[in-house]
């Protein structure tokens, strides 16, 4: 038994969460890759509904190992909140550990992201201003700070260097703040975060390989954010796909196993960039609001549209996907007709069947209609009950995208999921 690997296949919040909490007890591991509190995974059972942000998805099993990776970025202010909120669940949690090359978002990090969007004005990104932009320019401009730095003696020397650094750079930028308060509360969490075991998570993943144990890599984000496949510059600032959990574990190419990619049943985006099923009318004021769909981090609500087959194929091939997973199939209920987009057209009327390089707002989509379902399907107690249509878009997904659809999610509940 490998590696397997979980992400998702849109632009994000695909249901990550709910899919690695229920596929956990299959799992020795469950193993953070990339992002960081920009993420928001949500997780109901048993009456409860919790958003976990850096903490991976399977924090909530007796006997799993938690692990945030190395291309992890890790706020402390906001691990430290997780924490408590976790703590105040009253219930057991299991094991926590993080790399110790897992990079800090310093205060200032937050600072630069507000400063840098507030200078984009109407091109802003819609970043989550969770400093994630920043603090991966660090990394790769060989400035960042890492778990591991914490409990080195020169620490706070690295820390101002690296603010002064910052606030440098917030000089060319009108923008005003108050650091004081913000410094001294992300010391303070620093506490926490020293509480965990900070390991050489490379080494000790290859150990677990060797022992045969078995390991899910849990992605956030999804590929269409990814920050050389996505619709750049609209992205995040990490790899989001299979790559990633490689580069974000320590982890060889060939010791990769599974790929399960999710998608929901429709798409939705938050955040500026190109959205071509984007669904400006009654449809997709439906789907938001049925579908609940608000940002689990930022509580911005996200832009609905139909299923897009050319950016579902994209996103299969970069991540060599071998299962697909999709989601909130039960949002779809009472929708007369369900359109897919199979291709587009452009603006010389020339068929284009993958996003391009050039600026994708123009892509007209091209949909194939498929008559929808009325029964609520979050009632369901077996797939089989499922009216025909629903068997219907499923096989057409399938025929479509050449990769079994194993799981059908039908609500947010662990109980709402079916295995085929
Ligand atoms: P950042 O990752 O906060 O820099 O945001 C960059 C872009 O990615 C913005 O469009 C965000 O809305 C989007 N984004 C970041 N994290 C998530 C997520 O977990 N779900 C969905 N969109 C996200």
């Amino acid at each position: 038994m490998k590696v397997d690997v979980l992400l998702g296949l849109q632009w994000g919040d695909e249901g990550k969460g709910k899919i690695v909490d229920v596929l956990t007890n299959n799992y020795d591991i469950i193993a953070r890759f990339q992002g960081g509190p920009n993420a928001g995974h949500t997780l109901e059972f048993d009456g409860i509904k919790h958003v976990l942000h850096t903490i991976p998805s399977g924090i909530f099993h007796k006997g799993i190992i938690n692990l945030i990776g190395n291309g992890v970025v890790i706020d402390p202010v906001i691990f430290e909140n997780e924490i408590n909120s976790l703590n105040k669940l009253n219930l057991e949690i299991s094991e926590l550990v993080i790399s110790k090359k897992a990079h800090l978002i310093l205060p200032t990090h937050k600072l630069l992201d507000a400063a840098s969007e507030q200078a984009k004005g109407k091109n802003k990104i819609g970043s989550t201003l969770k400093g994630i932009g920043p603090t991966y320019m660090d990394k790769t401009g060989r400035n960042g700070l890492r778990v591991g730095d914490i409990k080195s003696k020169n620490f706070n020397e690295k820390y101002t260097k690296l603010k002064n650094k910052h606030t440098e750079l917030l000089k060319f930028f009108d923008f005003e703040y108050k650091l004081d308060e913000l410094e001294n509360r992300w010391f303070k969490s620093l506490k926490t975060l020293k509480k965990f075991k900070h390991i050489e998570s490379e080494h000790y993943l290859h150990n677990c390989i060797r022992d045969g144990k078995k390991i899910l890599a849990e992605g956030a984000q999804g590929t269409l954010l990814d920050i050389d496949f996505g619709s750049y510059p609209f992205v995040t600032s990490s790899n989001t796909i299979t790559a990633g959990a490689c580069t974000g574990l320590g982890i060889a190419p060939n010791q990769i196993n599974d790929v399960f990619g999710i998608f929901k049943a429709y798409c939705t985006r938050v955040g500026s960039g190109p959205f071509p099923t984007e669904l400006d009318d009654e449809i997709g004021e439906h789907l938001g609001k049925i579908g609940n769909e608000f940002g689990a981090t930022t509580g911005r609500s996200r832009r609905c549209g139909w299923i897009d087959l050319p950016a579902l194929k994209y996103a299969i091939n970069i991540n060599g996907v071998t299962q697909l997973i999709m989601m909130k199939s039960d949002v779809l209920s009472g929708i007369e007709t369900i359109k897919v987009c199979t291709h587009y057209m452009n603006n010389d009327n020339k068929r284009i069947d993958y996003l391009p390089f050039e600026d994708n707002e123009d892509l007209q989509p091209i949909y194939k209609e498929l008559k929808g379902w009325h029964k609520n399907l979050m009632e369901l107690e077996n797939l089989s009950d499922a009216p025909k249509e629903v068997h219907d878009y499923i096989s057409y997904l399938e025929n479509e995208l050449k990769i079994p659809i194993k799981i059908i999610s039908v609500g947010p509940d662990r109980k709402q999921t079916f295995f085929r």
